[in-house]
């Protein structure tokens, strides 16, 4: 089956992923069989292109680069918006990578819903759909007879999800605590050398770790997203943002800081979902922590997730939770386990295919 990819939402993890499937397209092939073209990209500031045979991707790449936009590709039509795309197009995968709402999921919720309804897989790296929706989304996509998969939205490529519904099926677990904002993890990071945590946001800023608004990071709300996330998904709650506690980090002083490492402590912004009275209990704040303790020595802009269980006690995986190729990647991640699903390959690798990495 060739995949004919829809992008919708062409920002930086948009253009990560075309970065990745343009410089990977002939591995992908001889490697996993993967055979795919993006057929459109749709961007309400960047513009919309669609061309049925499939766009040349180091054109639009090289477009972006030079003028910011894509409307001056040379072929194809050019004025469709994202419902359209997702709709009229021959797109049989969408990849839905618009900025995260999390107080209303749109446009994303209407972009994944359009997809599902049309019979078209959906990838995304859109918390808000996930985090507000997820019920609704998986429920349309079984009875549509499609994959919604969403990797990304969990401490971006860093295989969270996957690990927790995947690679740990057959245990039970009962709590989920992690590291899951990478700017606020920066910003206590560096204010322990004595930078004043307005320096240390300006600096997240500039290096493009913060989100366009920083409270969506420093007030807890990016990670109260992803413990949702989590609590939802793979601990089978049935949680609302309202239901979560959320505390941020705007409250913390240098002094605080100073304060905890006199004490062998160190601060980290906690994001939580635990088993507890026969329900799911979530809640995202800081915590002062042993400098021996694990977490407290994730440090900088790295995440870090440990799953407390039955039968392994506890497994942590630490790697990057955001960035341009990281959050891309997460997108190929999810279309390699659709199209491995579909070819029903995943446990049998086909010998012909064992290549150099
Ligand atoms: N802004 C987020 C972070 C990345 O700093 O971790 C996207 O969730």
């Amino acid at each position: 089956m060739k995949y004919k990819i829809a992008i919708i939402g062409f920002g930086t993890v948009g253009q990560g992923f075309a970065e990745i499937l343009e410089e990977k397209g002939i591995w992908l092939k001889e490697k996993y069989g993967l055979d795919f073209d993006v057929v459109a990209i749709s961007d309400p500031i960047k513009g919309s292109v669609y061309a049925e045979e499939g766009l040349d991707l180091k054109k639009i790449l090289s477009l972006i680069k030079e003028t910011g936009k894509i409307d001056s590709y040379s072929e194809g039509i050019k004025d469709w918006d994202s419902i359209r795309t997702i709709t009229d197009t021959n797109a049989n995968v969408i990849a839905e990578a618009s900025p995260t709402n999390i107080e209303t999921g749109e446009p994303g919720i209407m972009h994944i819903r359009s997809a599902l309804n049309n019979k078209k897989h959906v990838i995304t790296t859109n918390k808000g759909p996930v985090a507000l929706a997820y019920r609704e989304l998986a429920k349309l996509a079984y009875e549509n007879e499609v994959f919604f998969r969403f990797e990304g939205t969990v401490i971006s490529g860093t295989p969270a999800l996957n690990l927790g519904l995947e690679t740990l099926a057959g245990i039970k677990v009962q709590e989920i605590r992690g590291i899951l904002n990478g700017t606020t993890n920066y910003i206590l990071t560096e204010m322990e050398s004595g930078k004043t945590y307005e320096e240390v946001l300006r600096e997240a800023q500039r290096l493009g770790y913060a989100e366009a608004k920083p409270d969506a990071d420093v007030e807890g709300w990016d990670a109260l997203a992803k413990v949702l996330i989590l609590a939802n998904v793979v601990m089978g709650g049935n949680l609302r943002v309202q239901d979560i506690e959320r505390t941020g980090i705007t409250g913390i002083t240098l002094q605080d800081i100073q304060q905890a490492k006199s004490e062998n402590k160190r601060y980290k912004l906690i994001g939580k979902v635990r088993k507890e009275n026969g329900g799911i209990k979530a809640s995202v704040s800081p915590e002062k922590l042993n400098t021996g303790d694990f977490l407290a020595q994730v440090n900088g802009v790295l995440n870090a997730l440990t799953f407390v269980t039955d039968e392994l006690r506890e497994v942590t995986i630490v790697g990057p939770g955001a960035g341009r190729r990281e959050t891309g990647f997460s997108l190929l991640s999810d279309l390699l386990n659709i199209h491995q699903l579909l070819e029903k390959s995943s446990s049998t690798i086909d010998p012909s295919r064992i290549v150099t990495c």
